[in-house]
């Protein structure tokens, strides 16, 4: 089957298999970050990739790509869409990589949260506490995966409002990263999944919501 590659995503070994969607979703299925300011709208122009093969697999440019100054072989990662089964090769020209701020100045917690959810959006940090001590154990940061929704929550919870179902696909690129932080965990300190007996998440309002999956569109009204 075709697939679509990331020659900069794990040095082009792994793709994914084309559908009919655009290049972001196809990033983000894969995992590959593709800034994307706007969430998607065409707006911001963030995410300009350059299509080193498989030009022909694509749609022609929206109107929003052709208002950017864009070169032959530019697209909007949120514009162009697969139409035929072709193997598309896509340079990302921002992937964004940056350092987390993962500690606090006390690692004892009279609370004893489990995971604890940094108050940025930009990053989740998840931290695991003993729960007889206090004591922090470990702690794992990620950048937060629904940065390729949209740069800030506003974009973000704008996105759920304008496409179906997405409020539960934002919700679930989180648990995923949770549960990969887990097995992570695993992977250095052995089972602990039976061990964790309460989880504690902190976040802004957007956040917050999108973890337990409520709807968030009100959170973007503006009262007069
Ligand atoms: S133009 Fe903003 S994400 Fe594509």
């Amino acid at each position: 089957m075709a697939q679509m590659i990331f020659p900069q995503y794990r040095k082009g070994k792994v793709g994914i298999d084309i559908f009919p969607g655009t290049i972001l979703e196809h990033a983000r299925k894969l995992g590959v970050e593709i800034a994307s300011e706007c969430g998607g709208e065409g707006i911001c122009g963030k995410c300009i990739v350059r299509i080193e093969r498989g030009q022909d697999g694509l749609s022609e440019k929206t109107e929003a790509e052709k208002s950017f100054n864009l070169g032959e072989d530019e697209r909007l990662a949120c514009q162009a869409k697969v139409v035929k089964p072709t193997d598309i090769y896509v340079f990302v020209r921002e992937m964004g990589e940056y350092t987390i701020l993962a500690d606090t100045v006390e690692d004892r917690m009279e609370l004893n949260p489990f995971v604890y959810n940094q108050i940025r959006t930009t990053t989740l940090v998840f931290k695991v506490i003993d729960l007889e001590s206090g004591e922090r154990i470990a702690t794992i940061s990620r950048k937060n995966p629904q940065a390729s929704y949209g740069d800030d929550v506003i974009s973000r919870a704008g996105y759920t409002m304008n496409h179906e179902g997405e409020l539960k696909e934002l919700q679930q690129v989180v648990v995923k990263t949770i549960n990969e932080s887990l097995q992570e965990l695993e992977g250095d300190m052995g089972e602990i999944r039976n061990s964790i007996y309460e989880a504690v998440a902190v976040g802004n309002s957007t956040m917050r919501s999108i973890f337990f999956g409520i709807d968030v569109s009100t959170l973007c009204v503006e009262s007069l």
